[in-house]
């Protein structure tokens, strides 16, 4: 069975947020969805993922540091041909999930146009469309 693990960032819960709806797409498609906070995210997990989504809110214009490292590892874990998907929320700008989006394409990870963000806290109409790119997400695996 494929396998699609959710990775995030998140402050006060509205990127985790969206990160639990995407899974929740994504095994509605009979995929498997692991969803972790970037900081528990093992190299070993992400190896053996067909898809990883990656989300952040943006601080500052950007993405967190600890974030920009953590993508920056997978370096090592053979991301290369794997599908992606870069997601956030955001206040008033929101680059991070555009620099993820870059950062993996760099990675050589085929990312899903366009990214995902959403302002502040999700309401439910925002969760359908997280759950959607998790439909997505699986569609594209099923097909490959
Ligand atoms: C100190 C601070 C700096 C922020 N800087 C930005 C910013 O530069 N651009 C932006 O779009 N949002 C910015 N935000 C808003 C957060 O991205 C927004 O509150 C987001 O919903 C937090 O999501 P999270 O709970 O997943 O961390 C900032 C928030 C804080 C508290």
């Amino acid at each position: 069975m494929p396998k699609v693990v959710v990775v995030y960032l998140s402050t006060s819960g509205n990127t985790k947020a969206m990160a639990d709806a995407i899974a929740e797409g994504v095994e509605s498609r009979n995929v498997a969805a692991s969803v972790m906070n970037f900081h528990e995210a093992r190299i070993e997990e992400i190896k053996s993922a067909d898809a990883i989504a990656i989300g952040s809110s943006t601080f500052y214009y950007k993405m967190l540091p600890p974030m920009e490292k953590f993508i920056d590892s997978l370096s090592k874990a053979n991301v290369k041909g794997k599908t992606g998907a870069a997601f956030g929320s955001y206040g008033w700008s929101g680059e991070a999930p555009v620099m993820i989006a870059e950062k993996m394409r760099e990675l050589g990870i085929n990312v899903i146009d366009p990214v995902l963000r959403i302002q502040y806290q999700p309401t439910d109409k925002d969760l359908e469309e997280c759950k959607r790119l998790g439909k997505d997400l699986a569609n594209k695996l099923k097909k490959a």
